[in-house]
């Protein structure tokens, strides 16, 4: 059995209702939602409904309907980005973003679309002053990573918040790594626009995601289509979330988020946090008595990600996971996980780290074992 330490690209395994939802949603409901008056059809839309609810108690959201399923925070962060800006907007951003962040900006500038992008420091922390100084008339969106993927880095979202909300500019979090394990509330937090995975913390199954929408922020849709309401108009309801939801939803994808976010109430998203700050710092501990090993996270008085980064002085990352995984199956990430630019940020262009994202059902035994193998590898 596999050692999986990949749970920045997707949690795994998933609790057991999460199975068991998926598989309830395709045998039992298998209709689509808002499609036909039916009993089964009827299910659909309740779980819908259902989902959208949990997911609201979870980030604060007043209005369920505000939240937009998606297929991943890759397409939540489009629609955001390019549903939003238009030309001669200005947009600021960090050096800290993922490529779906980064592409979609790269996109917007060809399109008359200027971009700032505010550099982190060694570690890849924002100065909210460095946002705030980077403001213009024309400035209409924020965009920032709330947990790097590539280090654990968290940004001071309150402040970011505060800030933007002053300026009177939509702030976009990229939750990515936030969702489900570090509290976000977007009222509290300043928040007009939260891209989130279903798949990641949330404990869904990929191919999940949403988008949460404020009052007053009139987006682009990137599709039209089907909705199963005001048939008769060439064009999309205005209302929401048909708005952005034309075609068929994925239904077994949705009960199991569902399914995820119950989980998260169950257990507590506190303890699932302090579980996973646990299996990181036994990773940090060991890792940092390892010779020639480079941590690249935050300083210690720093909280962290679940999320550990590291590179060995003479060894390629992509040599290292390779042979974590030949020798030891064990799951991690090497290279520059699709964030180029956090990587020269902190240091660590071109060839990447090593990346290592214990989870919810990562045991002490597997640490150990991922520990032991890299003492091992580190020997030969
Ligand atoms: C910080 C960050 N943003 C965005 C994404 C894209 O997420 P998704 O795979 O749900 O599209 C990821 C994926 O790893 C990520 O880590």
């Amino acid at each position: 059995m596999s050692i999986y330490l990949d749970n920045a690209a997707t949690s795994h395994p998933k609790p057991e209702q999460v199975y068991r939802a998926v598989d309830h949603a395709l045998r039992e409901i298998g209709a689509s939602p808002g499609r036909g008056s039916y009993r089964q059809a009827l299910a659909a839309s309740r779980l819908l409904f259902e989902t959208r609810e949990s997911l609201a108690g979870l980030f604060g959201i007043n209005d369920s309907a505000r939240i937009i399923f998606t297929g991943s925070t890759t397409e939540s962060l489009n629609l955001a980005i390019s549903g939003l800006l238009r030309p001669g907007d200005h947009a600021i951003t960090t050096t800290m973003e993922h490529n779906s962040v980064v592409r979609p900006l790269h996109r917007a500038g060809g399109c008359g679309v200027t971009v700032t992008r505010v550099t982190g420091d060694c570690h890849g922390f924002i100065n909210p002053r460095d946002i705030a100084a980077a403001i213009r008339p024309e400035t209409r969106l924020i965009v920032v990573c709330h947990c790097s993927n590539v280090n654990g880095v968290i940004q001071p979202l309150e402040e970011i918040g505060r800030l933007a909300r002053l300026a009177n500019v939509p702030l976009l979090v990229d939750a990515a790594q936030s969702a489900g394990v570090i509290p976000i509330h977007v009222q509290h937090m300043g928040i007009s626009l939260l891209a989130a995975p279903g798949h990641k913390g949330l404990f869904g199954p990929q191919g999940t995601g949403f988008l949460y929408i404020a009052e007053g922020i009139e987006l682009a849709p990137l599709m039209a289509g089907g909705t199963g309401s005001h048939s008769s108009d060439l064009e999309l309801p205005t209302t929401l979330p048909d708005r952005y939801e034309s075609g068929t939803h994925n239904i077994p994808g949705i009960a199991g988020l569902k399914a995820g976010v119950d989980f998260i109430g169950q257990t507590g998203m506190a303890a699932i946090r302090a579980r996973e700050t646990d299996l990181v710092n036994q990773l940090l501990t060991g890792l940092g008595a390892l010779p020639r090993v480079y941590l690249h996270g935050p300083p210690p008085d720093r909280e962290q990600g679940g999320i550990v980064s590291f590179t060995v002085d003479g060894y390629d990352p992509g040599m290292l996971g390779f042979k974590l995984d030949r020798d030891y199956d064990i799951c991690v990430r090497v290279g520059l996980h699709c964030a180029p630019d956090a990587h020269r940020t902190i240091g660590t262009y071109p060839n990447g780290t090593v990346r290592v994202s214990p989870g919810w059902f990562t045991s002490d035994e597997d640490i150990a074992s991922f520990l032991s193998a890299m003492t091992r590898l580190l020997q030969s």
